[in-house]
C-alpha cells in the first residue's frame, strides 16, 4: 500500500542502466493485473536500444523527455483476443500494477499516453515493430529517479456516494 501514495510521474533520470531482473519484476507485477475472462491480452516491449529510445520519444510532444530514460516500455495488447472491447481496460489495469512495482523497485517512470490516438498508435507500432495482431496501447518510461518523489493523498471525501 505504502508504494500507493509514493508513486508520481517521473520524468528525469539517473545515467544508470536499469537491471534485467528488476524490468521482469515490474511485468510480473504488470501481468498480474485483473482482465475480462482472465484474457490477458497484454504484451511488452523492452526498449533499450538508444536511436529506438529517441524515435518513440518523439512520437508526441507529451514524451520528448523520454529519449533520456535508461528504458522505454511498449505496452500493447492482442486484437484478437476473446473480448476485444475489453482489451485497453484491462491493459491499463496491468499499467497501474507496473507502475506501483516500478515505485516498490526505487525506480522511477511515467505512463505515455498512446491509445486512443491513432496516429501515436500507428507510429509506436511502426517503431516498437509490433505484430499485425497488436496495437500500441501506451509507452512507459523507466529509469532511477533524477527527481524527487513525495508520498501524496488526494483523498476526496465529497466525491463519494453511500447508497445504503
Ligand atoms: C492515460 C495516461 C496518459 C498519460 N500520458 C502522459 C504523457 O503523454 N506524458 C506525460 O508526461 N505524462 C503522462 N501521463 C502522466 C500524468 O500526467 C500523471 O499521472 C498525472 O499528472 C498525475 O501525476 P502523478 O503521476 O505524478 O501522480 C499520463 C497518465 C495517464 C494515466
Amino acid at each position: 500500500m505504502e508504494n500507493l501514495f509514493h508513486r508520481i510521474s517521473i520524468r528525469k533520470y539517473l545515467n544508470k542502466p536499469v537491471k534485467k531482473e528488476k524490468i521482469l519484476e515490474i511485468l510480473r507485477a504488470a501481468m498480474a493485473a485483473p482482465s475480462a475472462c482472465n484474457q490477458r491480452p497484454w504484451r511488452f516491449t523492452v526498449v533499450t536500444d538508444r536511436e529506438k529510445i529517441r524515435e518513440l520519444a518523439a512520437v508526441s510532444q507529451y514524451s520528448v523527455f523520454a529519449a533520456a530514460a535508461p528504458v522505454i516500455l511498449v505496452i500493447s495488447y492482442r486484437k484478437d483476443c476473446l473480448l476485444p472491447e475489453f482489451a485497453p481496460v484491462d491493459t491499463s489495469a496491468a499499467l497501474e500494477n507496473l507502475w506501483i512495482e516500478t515505485d516498490a523497485q526505487g525506480l522511477g517512470g511515467v505512463w505515455m499516453g498512446v491509445y486512443p490516438r491513432p496516429e501515436r498508435m500507428a507510429a509506436v507500432g511502426k517503431i516498437a515493430g509490433l505484430p499485425a495482431e497488436e496495437e500500441a496501447f501506451a509507452m512507459f518510461s523507466l529509469g532511477y529517479p533524477g527527481e524527487e518523489t513525495r508520498k501524496h493523498d488526494r483523498f476526496q471525501e465529497e466525491w463519494i456516494r453511500w447508497i445504503e
